[in-house]
């Protein structure tokens, strides 16, 4: 399998993750046609003015991702890149899923490019609380609090976005279920490829990351690494 001799010869590898590796833990993708920006607008509810003109909106839409998020179950992509970790091959993981699945699945390193559903901020004085359970209530500090994920109009976490360039230069990378458009996570395996490291690619299609990527595994995710899980073991 051709991934798994990239994942072999490799001196080191961070994965850099997106809807489509929890798409078959039944968590629905943003883009494409059954994805979350096809059926509700993001105006409305992941922006801080939808926020400020109906937090109790948000927070319900938010509230039900959570539920979804806490029923889900990581699937053997999410488990093998897990033991990947666990094997010393896999450095760290970035995402731009705000839902827990890789911690759940055993990744220790793993770095959210864009918040996580299972926490709320203080608006006012910016404590952060974590959830491990789903909520349903809005939770209350000396302020109103806020989903802690990154909406649109907002830059991403200082620390964790200096994070995730460092390592796109330093280690070769496998990319998973990203449509590679939302920045800057997008650039990061263009940084990847600059630095002289090597880029594999899974997608069910093809992306504009495609393009500059040494493998390209067509295929979905879960499936994908059930087959590196069989050669791993
Ligand atoms: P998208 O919904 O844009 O893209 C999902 C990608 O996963 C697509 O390229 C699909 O082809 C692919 N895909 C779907 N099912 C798959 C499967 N079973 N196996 C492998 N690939 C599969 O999701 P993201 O790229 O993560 O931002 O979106 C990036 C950001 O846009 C999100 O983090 C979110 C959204 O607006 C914020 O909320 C800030």
């Amino acid at each position: 399998m051709r991934l798994w001799e990239f994942i072999e010869s490799s001196d080191g590898i961070v994965v850099l993750t997106g809807a489509g590796i929890s798409a078959d833990s039944g968590i629905p993708t943003f883009r494409g046609k059954d994805g979350l920006w096809n059926k509700y607008r993001p105006e409305e509810l992941a922006t801080p003015e939808a926020f400020r003109k109906n937090p109790e909106l948000v927070w319900e839409w938010y509230m039900w991702r959570m539920k979804l998020v806490f029923s889900a179950k990581p699937n053997d992509a999410h488990k093998t890149i897990a033991k990947l970790e666990e094997l010393g091959i896999v450095k760290a993981v970035i995402t731009q899923n705000v839902d827990n699945l890789h911690e759940r699945a055993g990744s220790r390193k793993v770095i959210h490019l864009h918040g996580r559903i299972d926490e709320a901020r203080c608006e006012v004085c910016g404590k952060v609380v974590r959830f491990d359970e789903p909520i349903s209530e809005i939770p209350r500090c000396c302020g109103m609090m806020r989903p802690n994920v990154v909406w649109f109009g907002e830059p991403l976490p200082e620390k964790e976005l200096r994070e995730a360039i460092e390592l796109s230069e330093k280690f070769d990378m496998i990319v998973v279920g990203t449509s590679g458009v939302v920045q800057p996570a997008a650039s990061l395996p263009f940084i990847a490829k600059r630095s002289g490291r090597r880029v594999a690619e899974v997608n069910v299609e093809e992306t504009p990351i495609t393009a500059i990527a040494d493998l390209f595994v067509r295929g979905r995710a879960s499936e994908v690494f059930r087959e590196v899980l069989k050669l791993i073991g």
